[in-house]
């Protein structure tokens, strides 16, 4: 793992090692592009930053050292679940980057009273008045948790509600609560090696005013042993990807329905190479054939 002296002598990141607050670092760069987010005038950045094994584990010097890199380039969505509520949200306070970053949480008591407690508690850790986002992996309860969420919603102790939850399986399920206007937001699965959102569920949430984001867009390492050992095509240039990471990342992104796809690493040099994507042109629609055609003659 990398730590943050080892990150900045290796990239030669000076503005990192200046004293300048991170969120006038954040000025000087040229941010991300962002997408709105439906029916509001809020616009999230494309690339987000998944739940880090940093996170998890509470490795203060890595997370520390993604989210500065995440926020100098205009980074706003941290997934963020479990201890990572708390880790997270501990750093933005510490950095005074609260309100620049938007938290995914995960929010699960089977309560109303246990569930506005621990949304109060969230909250206040993450130096926010309203936690951003709260959903659930858990398809089966959602129903009766969304009348918890809403009551916070209500109440403005939360601003959007959201499910998620990867695997084509769990597509149907998603979609029905889509169609019934109970999320703001979804999270599921798409990539060139899980592409099976892009038929129906990416387009039903675009025509239903719902914004996406997309997980394991690396299923979780698992697509860097397919392309492990074969050169990036000469072509990919054409749409300005430089790495195999920007390669999944941006036929995800290629997709209008998609708001902002999460990565995951632990590892300040892979942030810098998601972030990238994110800059320049997307793959059109025979570019992205090409790109599954590719992927498909590697399995
Ligand atoms: N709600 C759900 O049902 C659900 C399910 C799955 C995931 N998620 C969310 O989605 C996020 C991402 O999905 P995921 O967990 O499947 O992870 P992922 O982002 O698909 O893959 C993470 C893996 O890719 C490696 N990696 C990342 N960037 C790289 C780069 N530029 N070059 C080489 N290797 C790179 C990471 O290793 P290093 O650490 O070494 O970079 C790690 O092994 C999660 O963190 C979580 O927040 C949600």
């Amino acid at each position: 793992m990398t730590n943050r002296r080892e990150f900045i002598q290796y990239t030669g990141a000076a503005a990192l090692a200046t004293a300048a607050p991170i969120s006038a670092l954040a000025e000087r760069r040229r941010p991300l592009p962002t997408r709105p987010i439906p029916g509001t005038d809020e616009s999230l950045p494309v690339i987000g930053l998944g739940n880090s094994g940093a996170f998890r584990a509470d490795d203060q010097s890595v997370a520390s050292t993604l989210i500065d890199i995440f926020v100098e380039h205009g980074g706003r969505y941290i997934d963020v679940g479990g201890p990572s509520r708390f880790s997270v949200g501990k750093l933005a306070v510490e950095k005074d980057v609260s309100s620049a970053l938007f938290m995914g949480n995960y929010l699960d008591p089977k309560d109303a009273s246990t569930m506005h407690k621990e949304a109060a508690i969230v909250a206040s850790a993450q130096g926010k008045s309203a936690l951003d986002l709260v959903h659930t992996r858990n398809l089966k309860e959602f129903r009766a948790q969304h009348d918890r969420y809403y009551a916070l919603k209500e109440e403005g102790l939360v601003r959007y509600i959201g499910i998620a939850r990867s695997g084509q399986q769990n597509h149907d399920a998603i979609g029905g609560l889509v169609e019934n206007g109970l999320v703001d937001f979804i999270q599921t699965n798409y990539s060139m090696l899980e592409p099976e959102a892009v038929d129906r569920l990416l387009p039903l949430a675009r025509d239903n005013g719902v914004a996406v984001n997309i997980n394991r867009p690396f299923i979780n390492g698992d697509y860097f042993s397919v392309v492990r050992g074969k050169e990036l095509p000469e072509w990919a240039a054409e749409f300005d990807c430089q790495s195999w990471a920007q390669f999944s990342l941006k036929f995800i992104l290629a997709q209008p329905a998609v708001n902002c796809v999460l990565t995951e690493t632990s590892n300040p040099k892979h942030a810098i190479d998601n972030l990238g994507a994110g800059f320049g042109r997307l793959p059109d629609e025979a570019e992205q054939q090409r790109m599954l055609e590719l992927l498909r003659s590697y399995t």
